[in-house]
């Protein structure tokens, strides 16, 4: 029996993850005859945003980032068209293996926030569904060898079918509560991700001289945050981080800064220590409100690291510049350096 007779998957994806989540849901609405539609909301207009038809059963899947939604799939949930249909809210989040353990990633407020906002538009939420996918995030860490992502990617496969076979019954699936707990614990690090963390992120990219300006980058980054700035690309602060440069680079060239950011924490705190305290001290402590505050010393943080980004930049030009930053990129390093892409759709 089937409860539905259409889907419609919206999907964001910065290295496959999601949408080959997106495809195993679509591949299980063929197998039950149900028309399907999936739609990559990086390749649509989303100011404007098409109201999915009555009798479709609505999902949306994106990685998490910061443990949220990306501020992309935010965006289109929030502008989202109101309308009364079943919704399902997936999420794919960093999973990695210990022995034959697949230790779960975390999906912060990402899922409870879209569940709200569709909520109030007339939705009815009918799963909230964390997907552990293996991690892609090779700034903050080395990327997974391939036995881990192809070990990941089965088991996933197997989950995510037996997911499918249960809600298009007209089932609901909420399992994702049980980690409630420690979703909201976590709210602190989300709202600081949202506010500084996802900027610094932003920052991390470069292209060293391996970069032959073929502009694939450009071409396929889903929110055009890359642009060419003396002949060079450069991400700009509107860059979420989703990965999909450094996945798609063909001559890897493109890495993460983390010398340069580690030198930029350190001046950092000095400008603001010794120019910032000297001078704006009792003004800056006259202002009452501690948010007034942090929101001050957050939107200096930022400033100051765009310039010293547009500083980077200019002086990768220069070799002695360029060799000094790529060999403090873990990127860079055979133990680190291995590119993420999720395994084509098997
Ligand atoms: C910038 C960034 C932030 C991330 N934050 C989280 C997180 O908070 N929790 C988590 O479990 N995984 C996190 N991840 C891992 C991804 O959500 C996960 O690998 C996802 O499956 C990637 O999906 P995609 O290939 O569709 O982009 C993060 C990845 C990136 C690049």
């Amino acid at each position: 029996m089937i409860a539905y007779q259409k889907l419609i998957v919206y999907y964001f994806s910065g290295t496959g993850n999601s949408k080959n989540v997106a495809l195993w849901l679509q591949e299980i609405a063929r197998e039950k005859n149900m028309g399907s539609r999936l739609i990559n909301i990086a390749a649509i207009d989303r100011i404007t945003i098409d109201a999915p038809t009555a009798d479709e059963l609505v999902v949306f899947v994106s990685p998490v980032h910061g443990f949220n939604y990306p501020p992309v799939m935010m965006n289109f949930i929030l502008r989202f068209p109101k309308g009364n249909n079943n919704v399902l809210l997936l999420n794919t989040r960093a999973g990695m293996l210990i022995g034959r353990y697949i230790t779960p990633g975390m999906s912060g407020i990402s899922l409870y926030f879209a569940a709200i906002i569709l909520k109030t538009k007339g939705y009815v939420i009918k799963a909230l569904h964390p997907v552990d996918m293996p991690s892609n995030w090779i700034s903050v860490h080395p990327g997974l060898n391939y036995k881990t992502v192809k070990y990941l990617h089965d088991k996933n496969k197997e989950k995510v079918t037996a997911f499918a076979r249960k809600v298009f019954n007209g089932k609901s699936d909420f399992k994702a509560v049980r980690e409630i707990v420690q979703d909201f614990v976590v709210l602190p690090i989300s709202i600081m991700y949202f506010i500084i963390g996802r900027f610094v992120f932003a920052k991390t990219f470069y292209a060293s001289k391996d970069c032959n300006n073929c502009g694939i980058c450009m071409k396929s980054c889903p929110v055009k945050a890359i642009k060419i700035v003396d002949n060079r690309p450069f991400w700009t602060f509107s860059c979420e981080s989703c990965m999909q440069c450094m996945s798609n680079c063909p001559r890897k060239a493109i890495e993460t800064a983390h010398g340069s950011l580690i030198i930029y924490s350190v001046i950092h705190s000095l400008v603001i220590l010794v120019l910032f305290y000297k001078y704006f001290t009792s003004w800056f402590f006259s202002i009452d409100n501690e948010i007034a505050r942090f929101f001050i010393e957050s939107v200096l943080f930022i400033v100051l690291f765009g310039v010293w980004y547009r500083l980077t930049h200019y002086l990768l030009q220069f070799r002695w510049f360029e060799r000094f930053v790529v060999y403090t990129s873990l990127t860079k390093y055979k133990f680190w350096g291995r590119r993420y892409k999720a395994l084509k759709n098997i």
